[in-house]
C-alpha cells in the first residue's frame, strides 16, 4: 500500500493513539460477545506496539449511541476480551478526553494498553469536529488507524485527528487495502464474484467497478428477485427494487458486453411466510406461485454455482444466498461458505453478514481473507475513497521521509 504503516515509524516510548474497530456484535439476552473476530484481527498491531515498548492508547466505537452515554454500549465486555486474547491487563477511562483521561496516559508505561471509552459517546465524533479531534490528538504521538470497518466515516477519530499527528496504518488496515484491492488490480483468473444480500442497491456500485475484472457473476440472495424481475420473470412476494429493475437490466447488458457470465437462479427455495415455523419449498423458476417469496436459492442453483467456482482462481463473495438466519432457508448460503472452503483459490469474504456466517460455520481459516468491513469494503470496492485511508501519510511524502526510521 503506499501509505506509511506502523512499521515504518519509531514508536518505541512514544504514546501511540490506536483507532481500532471494536464494534463487535453482543448477544441480546447475555450481553456476550458473539463474535470477537474483529477484536482478533487488530492483536498482531496492538502485539507489534507492545513488543515495540510503545504506550497504546486505544479508541473505538460501538454501536450507534447517537452522541450519548448509552450504558449499554460501554466498552467493558470488550476490555474484558481483549485483555485475555493479549494475556495482559487491559486499563479503561469512564470517557475518552478529559483530565482523567490525559492522568491515565501520563501514568501509562511502556508495552502497556488502556482502552479510553466509546468515542461516539461525543457527538462530535461523527460531526468531524476539529477540536475533539484536536483533543484526541493531544494524547498522543502518533496515530495509528486500524480500523478498517468504519474507515469509511470521515469521523474525528477516523480522519480528523490525522490534521494534528503523524498518521500511518495498522498491519490489520493494511492487510484490507492489499487484499480488497488485489481484486481490483490484478486478481488471477478466472475470477467469480457471488454476490447475494437483500439489496441490489448495496452492492451497485461495487458490480459497476468490478464488472470488467471478473470472468462470472453469480447472483442470489433477496436481491437476485431484481434481477429476475429484469428479465421478466414472477417472483411472487419476493422484494423487488422497482427503482433498480433497470439498472439491474443494465448490468446484465454490461456483463454480455464485457464477456461477462451472469448466472442468476434457475430454481429457489420459496415459502407463504417467514418466521421460525415457515414451510420451505423448491420451486422452479417460471413455477414461482403469487403467495410465494423467494428465500433461499435452489438446489439445482446450488449445483450451477459451485460447478462455476470450481473453475476459478479468485473468488469475491459478499453477501447472503438467503434468509439464512432461519435454519430452513440457510442451506444454500451454507453450501456455497463450504463450497468456497474447499476451493484451490483465491477466496475474499466481503464483511458484515457475510464474515459472520464464516465466522459462525467456522470456516476462517479456509478462506484466504476475510475482510472486517461491511460498508467499508463495499465502499472500496465500489471504488470510493475511504476518508480513514486517504488521510493517513503517503510514503512518498515529505513528512514521511522526515518520519522514516
Ligand atoms: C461497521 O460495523 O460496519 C463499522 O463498525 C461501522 O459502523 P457504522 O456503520 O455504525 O459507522
Amino acid at each position: 500500500m503506499k501509505k506509511l504503516t506502523v512499521r515504518d515509524v519509531a514508536v518505541a516510548g512514544k504514546r501511540v493513539f490506536v483507532r481500532v474497530d471494536f464494534n463487535v456484535p453482543f448477544d441480546e439476552k447475555t450481553g456476550a460477545i458473539t463474535d470477537d473476530s474483529r477484536i482478533r484481527a487488530a492483536l498482531p498491531t496492538i502485539k507489534y506496539l507492545i513488543d515495540s515498548k510503545a504506550r497504546i492508547i486505544l479508541c473505538s466505537h460501538l454501536g450507534r449511541p447517537d452522541g450519548k452515554v448509552v450504558e449499554s454500549m460501554r466498552l467493558t465486555p470488550v476490555v474484558k476480551r481483549l485483555s485475555q486474547l493479549l494475556g495482559q491487563p487491559v486499563s479503561t477511562t469512564a470517557d475518552c478526553i478529559g483530565p482523567d483521561v490525559r492522568k491515565a496516559v501520563v501514568s501509562l508505561r511502556e508495552g502497556q494498553v488502556l482502552l479510553l471509552e466509546n468515542v461516539r459517546f461525543h457527538p462530535d465524533e461523527e460531526k468531524g469536529n476539529p477540536a475533539f479531534a484536536r483533543a484526541l490528538a493531544s494524547l498522543a504521538d502518533i496515530f495509528v488507524n486500524d480500523a478498517f470497518g468504519a474507515s469509511h466515516r470521515a469521523h474525528a477519530s477516523i480522519s480528523g485527528i490525522a490534521d494534528f499527528i503523524p498518521s500511518v496504518a495498522g498491519f490489520l488496515l493494511e492487510r484490507e487495502i492489499d487484499m480488497l484491492g488485489g481484486l481490483l488490480e490484478d486478481p488471477e483468473r478466472p475470477f467469480a464474484a457471488l454476490v447475494g444480500g437483500a439489496k441490489v442497491s448495496d452492492k451497485v456500485a461495487v458490480l459497476e467497478n468490478i464488472i470488467e475484472k471478473i470472468d462470472f457473476l453469480l447472483v442470489g440472495g433477496g436481491m437476485a428477485a431484481t434481477f429476475l424481475k429484469a428479465e421478466s420473470y414472477d417472483v411472487g412476494q419476493s422484494k423487488v427494487e422497482d427503482d433498480l429493475v433497470e439498472t439491474a437490466a443494465r448490468l446484465m447488458t454490461t456483463a454480455r458486453e464485457q464477456g461477462v457470465r451472469l448466472m442468476l437462479p434457475v430454481d429457489a427455495i420459496v415459502a407463504e411466510e417467514i418466521g421460525p415455523g415457515a414451510r420451505a419449498e423448491v420451486a422452479s423458476l417460471g413455477k414461482i406461485l403469487p403467495q410465494h417469496r423467494i428465500v433461499d436459492i435452489g438446489p439445482e442453483t446450488v449445483q450451477n454455482f459451485a460447478a462455476v467456482l470450481r473453475e476459478c482462481r479468485t473468488v469475491f463473495w459478499n453477501g447472503p444466498m438467503g434468509i439464512f438466519e432461519l435454519p430452513q432457508f440457510a442451506a444454500g448460503t451454507r453450501a456455497m461458505a463450504n463450497e468456497l472452503a474447499d476451493l484451490k483459490a483465491t477466496t475474499i469474504i466481503g464483511g458484515g453478514s457475510t464474515a459472520e456466517i464464516v465466522t459462525n460455520m467456522e470456516l476462517t481459516e479456509k478462506m484466504t481473507f476475510v475482510s472486517t468491513g461491511g460498508g467499508a469494503s463495499l465502499q472500496f470496492l465500489g471504488g470510493e475513497k475511504l476518508p480513514g485511508v486517504e488521510a493517513l501519510l503517503d510514503k512518498d511524502s515529505r513528512e514521511a521521509r522526515r518520519l522514516v526510521r
